[in-house]
């Protein structure tokens, strides 16, 4: 018999829920529920029809081949990611759609039709042939977001050269890593790019990164930040560095694509876990752009007329996924925005909805509640009417941010799809389909169809709260991690046999519902009770002065750990010891006394990392008066040194 509550005890119930709204099945993509229980029974099927909706030289022969923990999708099929992003949109209609519209930080603005970008994916792919780039050789992008990271991707894709895109934040050193990694033989990157008002110098970086790199040969710069332009141009090594545009005004725009396996690698990207050197997570061809392709058309409804526009950074995998190779392998309307979401101030997302008329919008837990914290003076000052779904990936959502996006955002008339996934995942896996799914908030609800998603212990038995496990190989699935087989193996297929491992906590309600509770190392042990954090986190944000909380566990004679809780405030709320007794209290009132805080901090800020998500093992260190644990892959690492003071001061 499985011992419930051995991984997680369940303690936060959510009531409310939300059909889809009325009229939003007319036309939509899926709106049979009967696709569930046909990709269940037979889900190789179920991909191949996906995957027969893409253009391939050569068809597969067969689908699956799966040797744990290795799987091999479409196997014997011939295909190009750039040809079904890009060439096949060229013979009807979508040859003149807009593919990528792209606004700066600044206010500049660039469109690219399908026919332009196919132009400049060409050319571009014809630059890195010139510079000695063949079939399988490793390229570094580190760009700002603007649509040379675009086409440089796709470019990388038409020649069959494996691309590893690292985020433009990153610090020299971590590019070194990444560059060396991958033994990449050119770099593509930028003079600088624009974030909140100032120009990342990104060039200078690069040449920082390259000294220690002896497998660079020659390094692309993209001439993007005006001010430094000059500057940079001083700097160019001889022979080594060349001008994007150099190289572009001499380019052939005809680039046969070339003819892809299934399983050859289209890209390499870091993963930086919580410790530990950063893995290079390897995705393949045709099984990645068959889910990719999929998931963007049904989760998204994504329909010929949309705009849509996913807010993450290249340099993630949610951009790779769903800002490149998910919609424009739809044929999609995709808008590209540079810069923070504050600059110059908190409505310029808003602006850019209204003003190219968004109608899917896909973003962050963490920027939801940065909205919710300044309030919604921001997004009510623009036209949001076209927006009509709405999407969240990254972390988990709290209920009370998932009913402020829907009804200050959504104006209670979008479906809300609350996405889990994982750059290793390399598409969505667990998600409503908007038409089909009543949603619950804070709810992923159920995998995707033809994905198998359990939940298990630590001997393997299911049980209704405890590890999330993926239990039939996806075809976007991780292949290896990049030069470590091992590592590979050991990290994701070692707990249970044949079953892959995501490193989350989750519970299952009644109806069946997936509630994804965090990290399983961030997990708390109370008295013996196993905590998730999202749930206690959740039950602070519900009180209306909270807006972000984080929750750790802080070592206790008696129960083992006690929890320590930091919470940011809404903007002009009283950090007060009034407020912090209400808090505790709440919590008791919404989860029981299990839950209640011992020692409550007021934090104007959380350490997060680059990609948003907070990092708890820090707060823990914090909390536990210890040195601080490795910070290099925090945003700003200011932040949590500034707690840290604050904590001494407080409870010392
Ligand atoms: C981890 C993966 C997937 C693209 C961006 C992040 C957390 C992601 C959700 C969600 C709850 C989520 C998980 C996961 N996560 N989406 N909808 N609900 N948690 O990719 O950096 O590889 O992170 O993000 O903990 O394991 P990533």
């Amino acid at each position: 018999m499985s011992d419930e509550g051995h991984v997680l005890d369940v303690l936060l119930t959510e009531n409310r829920r939300f059909p889809p709204p009325e009229g939003f099945c007319d036309g939509c993509v899926v709106y049979d529920p009967a696709v569930y229980s046909a990709a269940e029974a037979d889900p190789e099927a179920y991909w191949a029809g996906w995957a027969e909706k893409l253009d391939w030289f050569e068809k597969w022969h067969t689908v699956l081949e799966w040797t744990p923990p290795h799987a091999k999708w479409f196997l014997g099929g011939k295909l190009n990611v750039a040809y079904n992003c890009l060439d096949r949109h060229l013979v009807g209609p979508r040859r003149n759609k807009a593919a990528l519209i792209w606004e700066g930080e600044p206010g500049d603005t660039r469109t690219f039709t399908y026919w332009d970008l196919h132009r400049e994916v060409s050319k571009f792919a014809n630059v890195l042939k010139g510079l000695g780039v063949k079939k399988g050789d490793r390229v570094a992008i580190y760009l700002p977001m603007i649509p040379e990271a675009a086409i440089s991707m796709l470019a990388c894709a038409r020649i069959g050269a494996p691309h590893s895109v690292v985020f433009g934040g990153f610090s020299p050193e971590s590019l070194a890593d990444r560059i060396n990694d991958a033994e990449a033989k050119v770099l593509i990157t930028a003079d600088g790019g624009y974030r909140k008002g100032s120009i990342v110098p990104l060039k200078a970086n690069a040449d920082e990164a390259v000294k220690t790199c002896d497998c660079i040969e020659h390094v692309v710069v993209v001439a993007r930040g005006a001010g430094l332009t000059q500057e940079v141009a001083a700097d160019m090594a001889e022979g080594r560095d060349h001008w994007y545009h150099d190289l572009m005004a001499g380019a052939s725009a005809k680039c046969d694509p070339e003819v892809m396996d299934s399983e050859d690698l289209l890209y390499i990207l870091y993963t930086s876990g919580t410790t530990g050197k950063p893995k290079g997570v390897v995705h393949t061809t045709g099984g990645y752009l068959t889910q990719v392709y999929a998931t963007t058309k049904s989760v998204f409804d994504l329909r010929e007329e949309d705009v849509y526009w996913c807010t993450a950074d290249v340099g993630w995998v949610t951009g790779h996924s769903y800002i490149v190779y998910g919609p424009l392998a739809n044929g999609a309307t995709v808008l590209m925005y540079e810069g923070a979401p504050n600059y110059p101030d908190w409505g310029r997302f808003w602006q850019l909805c209204e003003k190219y008329g968004v109608t899917i919008f896909y973003t962050a837990p963490t920027a939801i509640r940065a909205f919710m914290r300044v309030g919604e003076e921001w997004p009510n000052k623009s036209d949001l009417s076209k927006l009509r779904l709405l999407g969240t990936v990254g972390e988990p959502i709290n209920p009370e941010a998932w009913m402020w996006y829907r009804e200050v955002i959504g104006k209670e008339r979008c479906p809300i799809v609350d996405t889990w996934w994982q750059t290793e995942t390399g598409a969505i896996m667990i998600t409503p389909l908007p038409a089909v799914t009543e949603t619950k908030p804070g709810s992923a609800t159920k995998p995707f169809p033809g994905i198998a998603a359990t939940l298990l212990d630590d001997d393997g038995n299911e049980t209704s709260a405890g590890y999330l496990a993926i239990t039939k190989p996806w075809p976007s699935m991780i292949r290896t991690i990049y030069g470590d087989d091992e590592r590979y193996r050991e990290t994701y297929w070692s707990k249970w046999d044949g079953i892959y491992f995501p490193g989350d906590g989750a519970k299952r309600d009644e109806d069946g519902y997936l509630w994804i509770l965090g990290r399983v190392d961030d997990v708390l042990n109370v008295a013996g009770h196993r905590i998730g954090t999202m749930e206690v986190e959740s039950a602070l944000v519900d009180h209306p002065a909270v807006v972000e909380a984080a929750v750790v566990g802080k070592k206790h004679d008696i129960k083992g750990e006690s929890i320590a809780a930091f919470v940011t405030l809404k903007q002009g709320m009283d950090g007060t010891d009034d407020l912090v007794a209400e808090l505790k209290e709440h919590v008791t009132k919404k989860i029981g006394a299990i839950a209640r805080p011992d020692v409550i901090m007021y934090a104007a800020e959380l350490p997060k990392t680059r990609s948003g998500k907070i990092m708890r093992r820090l707060l823990k260190d914090v909390a536990e008066g210890k040195a601080l644990g490795d910070t290099t892959t925090l945003a700003d690492p200011a932040v949590v040194q500034k707690l840290q003071a604050q904590y001494e001061e407080e409870e010392g």
